[in-house]
């Protein structure tokens, strides 16, 4: 969702705080602002469209000052426009707030204010925000953000600078991520450690209900009943490079290509001697004994994995999967114990829904495990365990290398489970951790043949409609595909269970309509055969995507196909969709359309 800075130190804080904002524009990108003290108020430039509008003003307006906040916003309450972006101001100009979140119950407390005089210029839940704490300031900075956290509901992380303490940054989180970073004689506060990674590494994480206050040479922290806090400062890992485009047009191709790499970063330290390692969780063989169900929930992407890692975890363990979104999840009073264990999924760590349902999880005894690529995330801190992906920042709002690597946890989860437990005979389980270890490589060779996926985009990039069909684990890659095609191109597309297709979407089909049908599972090539037959006999045009050992047949029924490396069933997700990421974005260029930045998303989802 939205992207905050705040910025405390020797430097003019303007080009520092727009620096991290160019970093955090992925959270939110429909307006943009900074607020800066200088020397005798809080002065504000901010303006409705992306940060190098903002930019531009800011190239013309003087904005001087070493103490600041910012903002990128991704609307939620009022329409992006001028007065609508953040930063926003008090009545009488002293505070500025910054916020990401939604305040629930602003309308209760605007009215309030407004019956009491305050006026109010804009439509945003923030706003009350910035006039409850001039409202309730008699002098005290904290004890007015005590008053104001005690009578706010739903999700925030704030930023705050006030003209009567103007050596302050002040910042605050419930639910919204926040962290604080300590530089030298200069501290920040951020949405995420990329907005700081290029001035320091060294950040601590605000829990929630916890108050920051920056000064220029110490940061000190506060309970909610302003109680002093003691919190250790954690160094980050993360590569200052990989938060950078690299010579890539954009952070998509880039991240598309790292998906190799990566892969390797999260399987190879956990396979040691013929065995999968686990030593990041604390599972004991008697427990995953014990387990009865298994949940996978999470949103989007990472729900898709879930829908692969059903094939998995079926396959592997005979246990019973359920796969949820989380949004449906948290509400829909799941029947949850102590023999439950519960996956979570989130590249982020902070999507809402998601850690909402890892919070019912846990308040209904279930055991929890989380899979999260960011590293001290929330999801990651409240999980009875966490492994991590090592996918490192992933920044372009369509998700690639996290899904590939989520997906390779979910292979390791799932043969771990089955190695304790002794479900597989040594021979299998060595046969699939061969085939997990050759992932790597084999999506290399898949990511060589990147011309020949722009020259099928070329021809279908103008398409109004597209299908992708397939069944099992290729029905689970579909949903992938065809919501990065939809997420990026903006070109209509559904995925169906091809065995679902003579039920009702077939009507859909029309000559010219262009089904891409994932065909790489061996076991039901002959079905997909049939179901092709079925679109091809309506007119459809079909681009098959299978193994080579597959491909002749396949040919004879399809009007192309594009081979990617065999692989265990299972894991054929992860070969099957490198090409059809590479469509998508082929096909989003030639469309012209913002890859990096698709029309009303926001990469981190941290809003209901
Ligand atoms: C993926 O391309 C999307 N941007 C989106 O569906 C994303 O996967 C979803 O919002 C979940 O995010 P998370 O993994 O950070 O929880």
């Amino acid at each position: 969702m939205c992207g905050i800075v705040g910025y405390i130190g020797g430097e003019q804080a303007a080009p520092v705080l727009l620096h991290g904002l160019k970093r955090l524009e992925y959270r939110g990108y429909d307006s943009a602002g900074v607020a800066v003290y200088n020397g005798k108020a809080v002065q504000v430039v901010k303006s409705k469209g992306r940060l190098a509008v903002l930019e531009g003003i800011l190239r013309e307006e003087e904005l001087p000052g070493t103490v600041g906040i910012g903002h990128t916003r991704w609307a939620t309450h009022g329409a992006p426009s001028d007065v609508n972006s953040h930063p926003q101001v008090s009545d009488g100009g002293l505070f500025a707030v910054v916020h990401n979140g939604i305040i629930e119950n602003y309308l209760d407390i605007k009215n309030h204010l407004k019956r009491r005089g305050v006026e109010f210029v804009s439509d945003t839940d923030t706003e009350v925000v910035a006039q409850m704490l001039e409202h309730y300031y008699q002098g005290d900075v904290l004890e007015a953000i005590r008053q104001v956290i005690l009578r706010v509901e739903g999700s925030y992380a704030l930023g705050i600078i006030c003209a009567s303490c103007p050596e302050k940054v002040y910042a605050v989180r419930k639910d919204s991520p926040l962290i604080v970073g300590l530089g030298e004689g200069e501290n920040f506060i951020a949405s995420d450690v990329t907005a700081i990674l290029s001035r320091t590494r060294r950040v601590c994480r605000l829990k929630d209900g916890e108050i920051a206050v920056l000064e220029q040479g110490r940061v000190s922290f506060f309970g909610p009943d302003l109680e002093p806090l003691e919190k250790p400062a954690e160094q980050v890992e993360w590569d200052v490079a990989a938060a950078e485009k690299g010579g890539y047009e954009h952070f998509m191709m880039k991240e598309i290509c790292e998906q190799p790499e990566a892969l390797g970063k999260t399987i190879s330290p956990r396979l040691r001697e013929g065995r999968v390692v686990l030593d990041d969780i604390s599972l004991t063989r008697e427990e995953i004994e014990n387990f009865s169900r298994v949940y996978i929930v999470a949103c989007g992407t990472s729900y898709h994995v879930g829908a692969v890692a059903k094939y998995a975890f079926e396959k592997l363990l005979r246990l019973p999967i359920e796969v949820d979104v989380a949004s449906e999840f948290r509400y829909r009073d799941p029947v949850l114990d102590e023999r439950s264990l519960v996956i979570i999924i989130s590249q982020s760590g902070e999507t809402a829904d998601t850690l909402a349902a890892l919070r019912e999880a846990k308040r209904q005894g279930a055991r929890t495990l989380a899979i999260v690529n960011v590293v001290g995330s929330t999801i990651a801190a409240e999980a009875d365990d966490v492994l991590y992906t090592w996918a490192g920042p992933e920044i372009a709002v369509a998700s690639t290398k996290a899904y590939s690597t989520q997906l390779a946890v979910i292979y390791l989860i799932a043969l771990y489970m089955a190695q304790e437990t002794g479900r597989l005979p040594g021979e299998e389980l060595a046969g699939y951790l061969k085939a997990l270890e050759a992932l790597p490589a084999q999506a290399e060779r898949c990511l060589r043949e990147k011309e020949t996926i722009q020259y099928f985009a070329s021809q279908y990039f103008n398409a109004h409609d597209m299908y992708f069909i397939g069944r099992n684990v290729d029905y689970a890659a579909s949903l992938e595909a065809s919501l990065k095609l939809k997420e990026i191109s903006y070109i209509h597309s559904e995925a169906y269970t091809a065995g679902e297709l003579k039920h009702g979407p077939i009507s859909l089909i029309e000559e010219g309509t262009l089904v891409i049908a994932i065909c790489t599972c061996g076991r039901l090539f002959d079905k997909m055969m049939s179901n092709i037959r079925e679109v091809k006999a309506r007119g459809a045009v079909v681009l098959g995507i299978t193994t080579e050992e597959l491909r002749e047949k396949l040919a004879q029924e399809t009007d192309c196909q594009f081979c990617v490396p065999a692989t265990a069933d299972f894991m054929l997700p992860s070969m099957s969709i490198l090409p059809l990421q590479l469509f998508a974005y082929y096909a989003a260029g030639m469309k012209g359309c913002d890859i990096d930045k698709p029309r009303n998303l926001a990469k981190s989802v941290t809003v209901e």
